[in-house]
């Protein structure tokens, strides 16, 4: 069941004394009166979204159904981790059908190269995203993945790229009307880490075989559910202003914890939401993660007993789809028939019990706890709304722009210069 749990925080302090600041802060994202409100469509949009640009995405898949096992998506930062997210977190690691690779999110050759190998035989979809259309990983896989398509399709290669990007402006709105490929629209009031339920999400999702009526169902129940001013009825709420009492009392960074490895990029998704939406003008919490119990062998030293100014958001989902029954065995030569007949997902939940009591009772660490039921695309929705909100509260409760990222183009000034880019 769906619960955020502040027991194990330590926090005294009244939420309520927050209420004023933020039913202020409430009225800015709902009214679009805040800092960077040309781009908070993505509140109502779970509502709103546009209906034709969804079937088409329903259309776009029956059109390429069963001619593809594989689908390359390019795109980077928000034209990418969202999508990546839930193709994990509802198919898991190693799923059966579709083969989702992404590209597009790096200069690695290296690794590049490992993609042009791996798909040389395959049934190719390529859908490349960017909202400016001028993302430099993003041009540079899409070059070298089109010019694939090109040798491997001919003229057939068209049906089988798709752009997502704006509705207008930028090269690769240009690029794709010119080749005539498929085009989807990234909302003008919606930036990238916020788009994940537009096409930019959605389609690689569709294409995959997730059922992106369920993933906006879920977001459409948390839009509801998370709409109340009031602090005591909404956890979005109670998140964020747990997030600022402990930022006050010195904790300078906050650890996404999960118990599954195929929710790792989950927490990288979570990760860019909050780290690029707070981190500036000399604020923010930096946003990292770990998955345990496997980071519990490598970070769980520092997390037990090292500097103490950070706090964990623990995400558990009760039900992940899959379990296993340990098996018994006779000889018990290696001392672990006592937990003969047990559920791994029990010993995970101990594991998860154990951790928490050895992080706070014993470290001191405080410890929000986040439950939700399960793995699937409604769930995905619900839980990224719920991260969405409350980091637009963070953010308007420190009195920063959630929607934009100006330092991110220090790194590619210093790039386009050294890599002798016109102006
Ligand atoms: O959240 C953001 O705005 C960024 O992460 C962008 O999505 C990322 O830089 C990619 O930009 P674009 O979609 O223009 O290629």
């Amino acid at each position: 069941m769906f619960k955020v749990d502040f027991s194990k925080t330590g926090l005294k302090e009244d939420f309520s004394l927050y209420q004023e600041e933020v039913s202020r802060c409430h009225r800015d994202l709902h009214e679009k009166t805040g800092k960077g409100n040309d781009f908070v469509g993505w509140v109502d949009w779970p509502k709103n979204y546009d209906k034709e640009e969804f079937d088409r995405m329903l259309a776009c898949r029956k059109r390429l159904e069963g001619k593809y096992d594989t689908v390359l998506v390019c795109g980077i930062g928000g034209s990418y981790l969202g999508a990546r997210a839930a193709n994990e977190m509802i198919r898991g690691l190693y799923p059966k059908g579709v083969e989702v690779i992404f590209i597009g999110n790096t200069f690695s050759a290296s690794y590049l190269s490992q993609v042009l190998d791996h798909v040389k035989d395959k049934e190719l979809v390529l859908n490349v995203i960017s909202k400016s259309g001028t993302t430099t990983e993003t041009s540079i896989s899409f070059r070298i993945f089109k010019k694939l398509m090109e040798e491997k399709y001919g003229e057939g290669a068209k049906e089988r790229i798709i752009a997502t990007t704006d509705k207008s402006r930028g090269v690769l709105r240009a690029l794709a009307d010119q080749e005539g490929y498929e085009t989807f629209v990234i909302p003008d009031d919606i930036g990238g880490r916020y788009s994940v339920f537009t096409p930019v999400g959605l389609l690689p999702l569709v294409l995959a075989g997730v059922d992106i009526e369920a993933l906006m169902k879920g977001s459409l129940q948390a839009m509801k559910d998370f709409s109340s001013e009031k602090i005591e009825e909404n956890p979005t709420y109670q998140y964020a202003v747990a997030r600022r009492m402990l930022g006050k009392e010195g904790y300078r960074a906050e650890m996404f914890v999960t118990y599954h490895l195929q929710l790792t990029m989950l927490a990288e998704w979570w990760k860019q939401l909050f780290g690029e939406s707070e981190g500036k003008e000399g604020k923010g919490i930096l946003p990292t993660s770990a998955c345990f119990s496997t980071d519990l062998h490598s970070l769980g030293q520092f997390i037990q007993e090292g500097d103490r100014s950070f706090y964990e958001t623990v995400i558990d989902i009760d039900d992940m789809g899959a379990d296993l029954v340990f098996p018994g065995d006779d000889k018990d030569l290696d001392k672990m028939n006592y937990l003969t007949g047990k559920k791994l997902s029990w010993v995970n939940k101990m594991a998860f019990e154990g951790t928490l009591s050895a992080h706070y009772d014993v470290g001191n660490v405080p410890n929000i706890v986040i439950h939700f039921d399960d793995n699937s695309a409604y769930t995905f929705g619900y839980l990224i709304y719920f991260f969405f909100i409350a980091c637009g509260m963070s953010c308007y409760l420190l009195d920063i722009n959630p929607f934009n990222q100006p330092g991110v183009e220090v790194y590619k000034k210093k790039m386009f210069k050294l890599l002798g880019k016109p102006e």
